[in-house]
């Protein structure tokens, strides 16, 4: 294995009690975390300390599922939660390094809204701040919008474009230098570097400017969770960051060659890119304890939780029907989450599971790569992941909160450390800047460059 000369990244993608489905039933879990604001400042302030490139906040606008007897029991499935950006609002006033990234759907805002709120956003925090766009996976969220059903995945995908570039074109609507607030000639901001954006497509017309001034990072970092061809293609010419979920190392480094390769049709090089696969790590001193620990949290799960958590994330089937011991059966391709329905389809194909297996096996991680191990096999094999092209870092998923990530900040950083993988010091003070990302121009300057 060659090292690589940069170190890796790493992201807290804090779900309320944590990431397993039964993570508010653990007794050291903090059960009303998702609305008690001290739980999530204890956390932030721990992240940053551990020098942690950022803090994920996933969202959905609506709670996701219908079936009330497994909703009423389980705390992951958006149920009562902060809004993402208000809350990280508040915890960057708390903190001065760690970066901040929450999601946003394109299906049910409109870009203005998005361009302004993570403008202010990076200004509150002095350039922290990074949005994760989704084009949102869920039928649930589309009947709090008006609609009766979900729009279209491929309809999805072709706003989101558009959307994404009337994002960018807005935070291009200021220079950098514009507001000159000169109160002795009375001149508050210079006109000639403000340019509207007179957008005019096919979902969006959106004249401009926007009314936040340019942010410090000159945009938010824009970060992308689908994994579709066409989130493969929108993240290829739109993000910086890429969150994806895969089970094992050889998916992951077939989805980031894949990734990396498209770059370059876009006028990109690989470096503009970061792309960072969760991991859900159950942390012990041996393997047998933390096999115990996993074995501790996976009995909370109750059936019906297992049953629909695994039906939503196969596409919203209805598997009721169906004996929990026998075998997966044949499902038509969801419009909702199509790389997550495959890559759970084939995994009880390949491991022959029965429908309670597939539940119990994704229960915990959400069909995102779950490592069960000593500090040194984990990093072990992160490391391996990272300089065999599988990752460029990791969005750590703790099974339940804080102790989860207090486990990993004492256990794997250090051992992440010991082996150069990681940082001990922050470098610098924007969100780009811990994760290698270039600031991009404002395109006046380009236009300057070029000529
Ligand atoms: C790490 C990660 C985080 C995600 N976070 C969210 C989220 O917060 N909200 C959301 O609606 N979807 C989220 N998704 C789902 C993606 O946006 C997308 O719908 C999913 O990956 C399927 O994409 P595809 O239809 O392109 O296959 C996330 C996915 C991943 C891998």
């Amino acid at each position: 294995m060659t090292r690589r000369k940069d170190q890796l990244s790493l992201g807290a993608f804090l779900y309320p009690t944590g990431h397993h489905i039964a993570a508010w039933r653990h007794p050291q879990a903090q059960a009303d975390a998702g609305s008690n604001f001290a739980h999530y400042a204890a956390l932030a302030r721990i992240v940053e300390a551990a020098k942690f490139d950022l803090i994920f906040m996933a969202d959905g606008v609506g709670t996701r599922g219908r079936d009330t007897e497994a909703l009423s029991r389980t705390a992951v499935r958006y149920v009562a939660q902060f809004e993402p950006l208000t809350l990280l609002s508040a915890l960057a006033a708390l903190t001065e390094r760690v970066g901040f990234v929450a999601t946003a759907s394109t299906t049910y805002n409109e870009p203005y809204h998005i361009a302004r709120k993570f403008a202010s956003l990076d200004h509150i925090s002095g350039g922290r701040a990074g949005w994760n766009l989704v084009t949102s996976a869920s039928e649930d969220e589309a009947q709090n919008f008006n609609r009766d059903h979900h729009v279209a995945h491929a309809e999805r995908y072709e706003r989101a474009e558009e959307f994404a570039d009337v994002v960018r074109g807005l935070w291009d609507t200021w220079e950098q230098d514009a507001f000159l607030r000169d109160k002795e000639s009375g001149i508050f901001y210079d006109p000639d570097k403000q340019h509207l954006l007179n957008h005019r497509g096919k979902h969006f017309k959106v004249r401009g400017p926007l009314n936040v001034s340019r942010a410090p990072q000159g945009h938010p970092v824009v970060v992308q969770a689908g994994s579709s061809e066409p989130g493969r293609d929108l993240a290829a010419r739109t993000a910086e960051v890429i969150f994806t979920a895969h089970q094992t190392i050889e998916d992951a480094r077939a989805f980031y060659s894949d990734v990396k390769g498209r770059l370059a049709r876009f006028g990109r090089s690989v470096d503009d890119l970061k792309i960072m696969p969760g991991i859900f790590p159950v942390i012990g001193k041996t393997e047998s304890e933390a096999r115990e620990k996993f074995e501790q949290i996976q009995e909370l799960i109750h059936p019906a939780v297992g049953l629909s958590l695994l039906s939503g994330m196969a596409g919203d089937v209805d598997l009721s029907a169906y004996p929990l011991d026998g075998p997966i059966p044949d499902v038509t391709e969801t419009n909702g989450s199509k790389s997550r329905q495959k890559l759970l389809l084939e995994l009880a194909r390949r491991e022959n599971l029965t429908i309670r297996q597939l539940y119990l096996r994704v229960a915990g991680a959400r069909g995102h790569w779950q490592i069960v191990g000593t500090p040194e096999q984990i990093v072990d094999q992160m490391e391996e992941w990272f300089i065999t092209g599988a990752a460029d870092g990791f969005n750590v998923m703790p099974p339940h909160l804080p102790v989860g990530l207090t486990d990993f900040v004492e256990h794997i950083v250090p051992e992440l450390r010991r082996r150069g993988l990681f940082r001990t010091e922050y470098a610098g003070r924007t969100l780009r800047s811990h994760l290698g990302l270039r600031e991009p121009q404002h395109p006046s300057r380009t236009a300057v460059a070029a000529e």
